[in-house]
């Protein structure tokens, strides 16, 4: 394979306003685009579209990982209900909260709900259904990138502070950050949610390839279509020309890095165009669009451990290798 080319101005720009608008996608794309080998951060996935076609991928048979986890936590509502009473739930990437109420129903009476994330929209929408569901649970939204460090807005701050803490951080997505940030999270989270508070993270440890490429290369091509959107987006976004059917999905697992990765392989040589540059394509050349890391329950409490957090206990699911995790800082 030979290094991409990033040369100037040609064609002309199809999006001119685009580094305006979208600064840190147009900078980590190209960026991305210029690397060897080429890769675009996975968070970039998630638009409306994207966000759509997850959901629909955790509905498939072949993604265990969902189905699995939902079903542990339905089955530890006795487990939770040990957990200290009238605290201040606190979720991680909340995105649809779909998973909250199992949490929110097991513990005693929980004093507040407070959902972290990047959308936007989707916090509004999925805070406004929880606090009908539950009329007294007072409920906020911070939206914010949880995998930077985080701050307490002073009224929210002023609102949780007598409350034992419970963070929340289901559905495996610890495992999309590299180790690095994982570790970095987690010592964020203990930071912000402070000593005494405890964490409840979903982590998938499956090492079974005959069971992890089916979850991320379905039957259906959903997985496939959703590594694909990336490509659309930032074709919309950004102005480019990515023809999103010339590249194929690929899902493989790396036994060494413990991680299922995802790319979108290039058949052919082709030249896609962004921003003014040219970006060449080898035969067989890949776009690496995500890594998911997959953690044997002592690999990930050794992660936690190096994170200032005490592992306390964790639950296995019936059907498959993922866990839930909880820590106490
Ligand atoms: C969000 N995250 C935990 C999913 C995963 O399994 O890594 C994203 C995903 N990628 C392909 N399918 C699902």
């Amino acid at each position: 394979m030979t290094p991409s080319q990033a040369t100037a101005t040609h064609p002309p720009d199809t999006a001119p306003n685009a580094t305006a608008t979208h600064p840190v996608f147009a900078a980590q794309v190209l960026e991305g685009l210029s690397a060897q080998p080429k890769r675009i951060p996975s968070t970039w996935f998630y638009d409306h579209r994207g966000s759509e076609l997850f959901e629909q991928i955790t509905t498939l048979d072949e993604y265990y990982l969902t189905r699995s986890e939902t079903a542990l936590l339905r089955g530890l509502h006795a487990e939770f209900s040990s957990l200290p009473a009238g605290a201040a739930v606190i979720e991680f990437g909340s995105g649809s909260s779909r998973k909250t109420p199992l949490l929110l129903d097991a513990l005693r009476t929980p004093a507040s709900y407070t959902a972290i994330d990047i959308s936007g929209d989707f916090l509004r929408q999925s805070v406004r259904g929880l606090q009908l569901r539950y009329p007294r649970l007072d409920v906020h939204a911070l939206e914010a990138d949880f995998s930077a460090p985080l701050q307490w807005p002073p009224a929210l701050a002023a609102a949780v502070q007598r409350q034992p803490r419970i963070g929340f951080f289901p559905g495996s997505t610890i495992g999309n950050f590299t180790p690095e940030q994982a570790v970095r999270f987690l010592h964020g989270a203990a930071v912000f949610l402070g000593p005494g508070a405890q964490l409840l993270v979903g982590v998938d440890g499956t090492q079974n390839k005959a069971r992890l490429l089916p979850a991320y290369d379905d039957a259906r091509g959903v997985t496939a279509a959703f590594n694909r959107n990336l490509l659309t987006r930032i074709n919309r976004e950004l102005g480019a020309d990515f023809n999103p059917q010339a590249f194929r999905h690929v899902a493989r697992f790396d036994a060494v890095h413990s991680r299922v990765e995802m790319h979108l392989m290039s058949p052919a040589p082709q030249t896609v165009h962004l921003l003014g540059q040219r970006f060449q394509f080898d035969a067989a050349e890949t776009l690496h669009t995500e890594n998911s890391y997959k953690y044997p329950a002592m690999m990930f409490q050794r992660l936690a451990r190096s994170a200032g957090w005490t592992p306390q206990k964790h639950w296995l699911a019936a059907d498959a290798d993922v866990a839930l995790h909880l820590l106490q800082c």
